[in-house]
């Protein structure tokens, strides 16, 4: 299939909701009997990229097909560990020239491009390994876990903590009820939205080295010229247009527990508090609030969960700490009808009653390998515990922050069936984004 019918192919999605042309191999596979072997294509190699090759890798069943990277001299650490494998600069040639010979996609690129890749190999029939955040905005997280669905894949998320025994202990012991009904949660981490690069506006144009492929890195995103040591690699982290700040950054890890332990769906409001944000960078240390209806879990029929970043933490008395103890640089804080957890990012449950350890004892749930629960999950044709279903939903409510957080101050009401903001129409176009020709991610109907 050449490149010009398969992006032609992705637009098939979109208007008539029909499969792209392209049956691959594991889109003959589904539904079969379970698969004898794995053939995985990556796309972002280094950085996260290479800790998820290198996992899934290890896995005796896998077996890759193909590697990408807008940036030549990143390939080193794939090519040493998995030497043989071919080269591609640009995933959707990768995709089309596999088609018929790939599996399953890891997607470990900065988060604008998350979709845009997944969503494509998606419409292949491909299974998808994707990092967190999800997706950049919310719109992609609606439309990836639709499609996933829609083509029965198997997927996960990068929050490898999902699958540590730390959290699924922590998650296991609130929905055993040991600290009874849950009334709030406090969650926070330490970095802050703008740390990187410790600027708010765009540098100076610079040229563009040999080695990095600028127009790709860019991929969906607006065009803006390259410069140095402050986009690629890592730090593109900063910029709204590719990034998604602290709350992108370590929402869906820390977050994960308490979406997963109080059975959370989508939250009815949301208000962000900051210094303030520029239309560049994500704001410095803020408080993001979200309202969420009631669970099985929870005392009353709302339940708030209070997201800090940049340093901020929950009051320490709310924790019922004892003397002398003092809350973790990061992690979440469960208030409940009988005592108090603190769930440390990362580290074994903390649990607190009046000013004193809780006399329980911490029930221990083995934790297991994220990277081959996925492969294994693939080769038996099952799902996940943390495929796009959780992923999805975890991913809007992180990037409903982000949206706040660039209307600071301002209450908004959620409408998650409509997809719409009930009290403040302006703030919608924050939802969803443009998308260079060539890079645009199809709506799922
Ligand atoms: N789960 C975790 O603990 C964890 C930790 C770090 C990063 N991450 C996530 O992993 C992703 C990557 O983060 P990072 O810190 O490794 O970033 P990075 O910039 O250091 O590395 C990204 C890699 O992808 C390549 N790349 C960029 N655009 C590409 C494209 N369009 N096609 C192919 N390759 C491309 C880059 O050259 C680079 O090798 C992000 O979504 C980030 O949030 C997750």
């Amino acid at each position: 299939m050449k490149r010009r019918d398969f992006l032609h192919g992705a637009t098939a999605i979109t208007a008539s909701g029909i499969a792209m042309s392209g049956i691959g191999r594991s889109a003959l596979s589904l539904g079969a009997t379970p698969m004898q072997s794995l053939q995985v294509a990556v796309v972002g190699v280094n950085g996260m990229g290479w800790s998820d090759l290198s996992s899934v890798g290890s896995h005796k069943q896998v077996k890759f097909v193909g590697f990408c990277d807008i940036d030549s001299q990143r390939f080193d650490q794939a090519d040493k560990g998995f030497p043989g494998v071919k080269h591609y600069v640009d995933y959707r040639e990768m995709f089309s020239e596999l088609s018929d010979r790939c599996d399953a996609v890891i997607v470990s690129t900065p988060d604008h491009m998350h979709a845009p890749a997944a969503m494509m190999a998606m419409g292949m029939g491909k299974h998808i390994y994707c990092q967190k955040p999800l997706t950049h905005t919310v719109w992609e997280a609606r439309q990836m876990r639709k499609l996933a669905q829609k083509k029965n894949l198997t997927t996960m998320m990068g929050n490898q903590i999902h699958s540590a025994k730390e959290y699924r202990s922590g998650v296991r012991m609130i929905r055993d009820g040991v600290i009874g009904k849950v009334r709030e949660v406090h969650s926070w981490v330490g970095v802050q939205g703008r740390q990187y690069c410790n600027r708010t506006d765009r540098p100076a144009a610079a040229a563009v080295p040999a080695n990095v492929n600028w127009d790709l890195w860019l991929g969906a995103a607006r065009e803006r010229p390259f410069a140095p040591e402050v986009y690629h690699p890592f730090k593109w982290r900063d910029w709204q247009d590719f990034g998604s700040g602290a709350l992108g950054d370590f929402g869906c890890h820390i977050l994960d527990p308490v979406f997963c332990a109080l059975g959370l769906t989508a939250p009815t409001s949301i208000e962000a508090t900051n210094d303030g944000t520029t239309q560049e960078v994500w704001p410095g240390p803020e408080t993001v609030t979200y309202v969420f209806p009631g669970t099985e879990q929870t005392a009353g029929k709302e339940i708030r969960v209070v997201w800090r970043d940049g340093g901020l933490k929950p009051p320490r008395e709310l924790a019922q700490l004892p003397d002398g103890v003092e809350l973790p640089s990061a992690g979440s804080l469960f208030i409940g009808e009988g005592g108090t957890m603190v769930l440390p990012h990362v580290g074994m449950p903390l649990l607190y009653e009046g000013n004193k350890v809780k006399a329980v004892s911490v029930l221990e749930v083995q934790g297991t390998n994220h990277w081959h629960d996925w492969v294994d999950a693939v080769l038996a044709g099952k799902k996940t515990t943390d495929g796009f279903e959780l992923a999805g939903p975890l991913t809007e409510c992180v990037q409903l922050g982000n949206v706040a957080a660039r209307n600071p101050g301002k209450k908004l009401q959620w409408d998650t069936q409509g997809m719409a903001f009930t009290n403040m129409p302006e703030a919608n176009r924050f939802l969803t984004k443009e998308y260079r020709k060539g890079f645009e991610v199809p709506e799922v109907r």
